[in-house]
């Protein structure tokens, strides 16, 4: 089981918004599972992530897929096929789904900007749910899940995984603990070989948010949780879309390929950030990196290193990006459907981390003129009628 590293004191101290939604409180899981209940789930949206987060159930003890849904009619057959042990139902409505199985809880995978025309629903019938990340890729539409969330007898955990990945949860715990000193500086990247683009939804911000939102927010939920889901104050960031396969792409707002954005949060503590694509290998892979007064941590790899120590070496090898989603998904089955626990990755969290990423997108980007334009963003620019 996965408990929160943050005490309700400091989440309250800290928190603005994760104050408002303790206050406010959510209400028990849609029913009560005994420990030897099984926990029954539905799948919407069974392509790439989808189709990982089920097959990373198939071992799991006390759960049973009994419904997948998808818009297209192969990737439901071929995802029966891997499900075969449960038997599950098919569907290409996700509504009829939900009015048809009983149901626990229910996986979403869709493209993020489909996230809350599904998270919604599912939250309104009164049932746990689960959601891939970031929440979605508009600020009304985050609102929305933050909205259906707290009136709904379900819950909602959203898929960043690192929150579940020891590595980081006892790196965290320890800043948190204070023994690493105060917190001054952050600083992160993500980088890849391969160029963004063409007709993937990725590449269409309005489907992705783009890459800072849909894959960078994996970053700003890390760097978010490291400040106990303060929200930062101001971002500043620049971008542009360079490479030959993104200039080409047919959408009418085309992902960043490359990025460079700053956040400053209460108390000064500022986070770097840069997220490109299209670089030659040796620049590629993922760095997260907090500085302290007394010493400075390497996330990915839980690594605490001492100005005492200046001749120890730094460890370069890589994390896997994917390292917690076992944990993530039996915490989902078995704290939130199970127990009706409140998810350590929840609407508080995920709405800070995805405004971070739409913070940096909307401060590099003009819609009107489509350009990229630089410019300062602060919270209260993002429009949030949830403050
Ligand atoms: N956590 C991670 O590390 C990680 C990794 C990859 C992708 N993701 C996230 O997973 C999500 C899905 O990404 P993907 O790469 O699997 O996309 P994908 O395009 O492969 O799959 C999305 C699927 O959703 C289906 N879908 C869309 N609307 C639907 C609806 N109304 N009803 C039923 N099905 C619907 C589509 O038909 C498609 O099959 C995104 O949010 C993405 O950011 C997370």
């Amino acid at each position: 089981m996965v408990n929160d590293g943050v005490s309700r004191r400091d989440f309250l101290q800290t928190s603005v918004v994760g104050a408002s939604a303790l206050t406010l409180g959510v209400t028990g899981a849609s029913k009560a599972l005994g420990a030897n209940d099984e926990v029954v789930l539905g799948f919407i949206g069974v392509g790439g992530r989808g189709g990982r987060l089920l097959k990373g159930l198939l071992d799991m003890k006390g759960v049973r897929v009994s419904a997948i849904c998808d818009l297209k009619q192969e990737r439901v057959d071929e995802n029966k096929e891997v499900a075969a042990q449960w038997k599950p139902k098919g569907y290409l409505d996700f509504r009829q789904m939900l009015d048809k199985e009983k149901l626990d809880g229910v996986i979403v995978a869709t493209e993020v900007g489909n996230h809350a025309k599904c998270v919604v629903p599912v939250l309104e019938a009164g049932l746990n749910c689960f959601s891939e990340k970031p929440m979605d890729c508009t600020v009304e539409k985050v609102d929305s899940i933050v909205k259906a969330a707290r009136a709904s007898k379900g819950k909602y955990q959203v898929g960043f995984q690192r929150r579940y990945n020891p590595i980081f949860r006892d790196a965290i715990a320890k800043i948190h603990s204070g023994e690493f000193g105060d917190v001054y500086f952050l600083q992160g990247h993500w980088h890849w070989e391969w160029e963004v683009g063409g007709s993937s939804w990725v590449a269409n911000v309005d489907m992705s948010g783009g890459e800072i939102v849909e894959q960078a927010c994996h970053h700003m939920d890390v760097m978010n949780w490291v400040m106990k889901n303060q929200h930062p104050l101001y971002c500043v960031a620049m971008g542009a879309t360079m490479s030959p396969k993104a200039k080409e792409s047919p959408h009418e707002h085309i992902t960043e390929d490359h990025s460079a954005a700053i956040f400053e949060f209460p108390g000064g503590v500022k986070f770097s950030y840069t997220h490109l694509f299209y670089c030659p290998k040796q620049f590629t892979g993922e760095q997260l990196r907090v500085y302290g007064n007394k010493n400075g941590v390497d996330l990915r790899m839980g690594n605490f290193y001492d100005s005492k120590n200046p001749d120890e070496p730094l460890d370069e090898s890589q994390p896997n990006w994917d390292a917690g989603t076992i944990e993530e998904l039996e915490s989902f089955v078995n704290d939130v459907c199970r127990n009706g626990k409140r998810a350590v990755s929840n609407e508080d969290t995920g709405r800070v981390s995805t405004f971070m990423s739409l913070m940096a997108r909307k401060a590099m980007y003009n819609r009107e003129t489509k350009k990229f334009v630089p410019t300062v963003v602060a919270w209260e620019d993002m429009g949030s009628d949830l403050g």
